[in-house]
Parts: C-alpha cells; sequence; structure tokens
C-alpha cells in the first residue's frame, strides 16, 4: 500500500493546491471542477493527472468515489468559490448561494478523511461578525473535526506577492493542526522573481534570454530549459502612454489630475514595484503593470509570481490561462501547508 496520503481535490482549477500537495509527497486522487478549460491545464501537469469534469452542487459523494475505485481519501482539499453566504441565526443555512460550500461539506462527511484543508478569500472571516466563520467551524466540529484557521500571507513563505487568504484545517481524533511560521524572513520582490523574462513575447518553447539572475529564478527555472506562455499583450499607444507616466511602484495619482479618473477603480494605473512583492494577482483585469515594461504582466510573469514553476504550463487562450493563474493557490504556499499537515498527521 502507498505510504503517501490520498488526496482528492474539490473546485481544483488548474491545480495550485495540488500541486503544492504533490510537491510536499502526497497522492492526488482526483482533481474535481466544472471549467474543462482548467482541467486541460490540470490533466497537463499533474503526475496522475485524473480529472472529473462535474458541477460540484450536484454531484454525489458515491460518483466520486467510482472515479476513484474505492481507493482511501485521507485528504480532501479546496476553495469552493463563495458567492456571498446566507445565514440564519449562528448557521450557514442550505440554499443556492452556499450550495458550494455545502458540497465541501458533504465530500468530508462522506469520506470522513484525516484532515481537510479549505481556502477562501480573508473577509470569509469577519462576514456577519464572524457567523460564517463560526458555523464553518461548527458544520465541521459536528463530524468530529478540531478545526483552526488563519489568515496566510503568501509573501511569508517564499511566493512573490502579498496575497492573503484564509485557511481552514480539520482534523479527526481531536488533533489541532498548528500553522507554519513563516519560512522567510526577506520577502522575495517582484524584480526577483521576473527580471529574467524580457519585454518582447517568447515563442513557447523558445530559449531563456539569459541565466536566472535570482536563487527565485533558478528555483522557478528548475527542470525547465524553455520558456512557455511569454506572450506579451500589446496595449493601445495611448495605455502605453499613459502608464509610461507611472513609475516603478507608483499608480494613479502620479498621473496628471486630468488623467487619473480614466480608470473608474482606484488599483487603476498601478505598477507593480519592483522591490517588493508584487499586489494581489487577480484574474486579468489589467490595472497592474509590469514595473518597468508599458504592459501588462504575461502569463509567464504571473505564474511566476504565484510561484507556479516555468515547467508548469498553462493551456487555453489568453484569457483563460490569466484567469487559471490569478485563481489558483500560489503552489508553494500550498508546499509549506501541505508539509506541515503530513507532519502533524503522522
Ligand atoms: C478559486 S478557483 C480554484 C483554484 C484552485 N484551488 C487552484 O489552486 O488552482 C475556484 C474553482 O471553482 C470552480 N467552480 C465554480 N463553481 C463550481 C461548481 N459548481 N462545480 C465545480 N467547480 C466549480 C471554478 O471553475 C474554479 O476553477
Amino acid at each position: 500500500m502507498s505510504q503517501n496520503y490520498n488526496v482528492i481535490d474539490l473546485f481544483c482549477g488548474c491545480g495550485g493546491l495540488s500541486l503544492g500537495f504533490e510537491n510536499a509527497g502526497y497522492n492526488i486522487l482526483l482533481g474535481i471542477d466544472m471549467w474543462e478549460d482548467a482541467l486541460v491545464t490540470y490533466r497537463h501537469n499533474h503526475k496522475n493527472g485524473k480529472t472529473l469534469c462535474a458541477d460540484l452542487s450536484k454531484l454525489s459523494p458515491e460518483k466520486v468515489e467510482q472515479q476513484i475505485a474505492s481507493q482511501r481519501v485521507d485528504v480532501i482539499i479546496g476553495g469552493p468559490p463563495c458567492q456571498g453566504f446566507s445565514i440564519a441565526g449562528k448557521r450557514i443555512v442550505d440554499d443556492e448561494r452556499n450550495r458550494l460550500y455545502k458540497a465541501f461539506v458533504r465530500m468530508v462527511s462522506y469520506f470522513k478523511p484525516k484532515a481537510f484543508v479549505l481556502e477562501n478569500v480573508p473577509n470569509i472571516l469577519s462576514i456577519g461578525g464572524g457567523v460564517v466563520r463560526d458555523s464553518i467551524v461548527n458544520d465541521f466540529t459536528e463530524l468530529g473535526y478540531k478545526v483552526t484557521y488563519k489568515v496566510l500571507l503568501a509573501s511569508d513563505y517564499g511566493v512573490p506577492q502579498n496575497r492573503r487568504r484564509a485557511i481552514f484545517v480539520g482534523m479527526l481524533n481531536e488533533k489541532t493542526f498548528e500553522f507554519p511560521a513563516p519560512t522567510v524572513s526577506t520577502p522575495v520582490t517582484c524584480k526577483e522573481a521576473i527580471s529574467d523574462l524580457p519585454e518582447n513575447s517568447i515563442e513557447d518553447g523558445g530559449d531563456y534570454p539569459c541565466p536566472p539572475l535570482s536563487d527565485y529564478q533558478a528555483l522557478m527555472r528548475k527542470g525547465c530549459d524553455k520558456v512557455y506562455n511569454h506572450e506579451i499583450t500589446n496595449h493601445d499607444e495611448r495605455t502605453k502612454q499613459i502608464i509610461a507616466m507611472v513609475p516603478d511602484g507608483g499608480n494613479y495619482k502620479d498621473l496628471p489630475l486630468e488623467l487619473q479618473q480614466t480608470r473608474k477603480v482606484h488599483i487603476a494605473w498601478t505598477r507593480m514595484n519592483s522591490n517588493k512583492p508584487s499586489m494581489t494577482i487577480d484574474t486579468g483585469h489589467f490595472h497592474h503593470f509590469h514595473y518597468k515594461y508599458n504592459r501588462v504582466p504575461s502569463a509567464r510573469e504571473s505564474a511566476r509570481l504565484q510561484s507556479f514553476p516555468d515547467s508548469f504550463v498553462f493551456i487555453g487562450n489568453k484569457t483563460s490561462k490569466l484567469k487559471q493563474i490569478g485563481n489558483a493557490v500560489p503552489p508553494l504556499l500550498a508546499q509549506v501547508i501541505a508539509t506541515a499537515l503530513k507532519k502533524q498527521l503522522k
């Protein structure tokens, strides 16, 4: 029997969370998502790469069990997208808006894994003054899990990005999960992450233009000697002229007054700061620009800032790739959580 813990990943997307667990030595049995684009990327990059394209709100645990040929499930991981929770008293109710969260609870209830890891946006902890948070804790406590939660900052764990995520971990048998301490004291910067990638596109399978210029770049290039997904966006002239006025680390406030209102969101015309981790990589809304070039980051640059190794190749059109990347849990962060959990499961 395999010594590794078996995992299923719910709402797996392209598999950032899965990759972290895989790198920590877990055996991923199955990734489930309803977005086939992301699953194509998932299958292309994961060792076993078994996926199921299904709407989790309607998927029965029995069907999942069939898919994994009744193998033991040790850990369930996933980030159910939460469209806003509906609450009655102190409980999350069983209605349409909560159906994805409830699907996660249903799978844990059926498979009774040794542990689960549920990832979400940080404000899940404060909605309704903490009612959602308490309700999640109660739901899984009733199933026999000891639940802890914490907001983790990805840049504390070697990811060149100030992404915050709420992580709930539940363990059976009265064990309390201890969250890992930060693994780096000095965060990895944007420049350390992407300065080796050029201003212009590189055709898929092309050569790197230079050797790695930082330890982080060397780490990301491990096992990969060609560049993929570095297709740049050609903005119109006006966009290029406006962003050219914003310095490294600046934003719309650096623009002349008459240009400050050209985009109606406060994050508009923001340039990454080369000496800091990046802001949260989103799903491609084109407001965050490269610290040096007059364009938004390519899919490969975004993937680097999310700590996807260069060997992880994204498939789909540009919009789809950026969405897959922006949706993901940074694999390095996932790996640190997975490693801590593995030690504590023993
Ligand atoms: C935040 S992303 C997950 C990212 C993933 N954990 C990673 O690390 O790459 C959420 C995913 O939920 C999927 N999703 C949304 N509604 C779903 C449903 N009803 N059934 C299955 N998957 C769904 C989306 O397609 C999306 O890929």
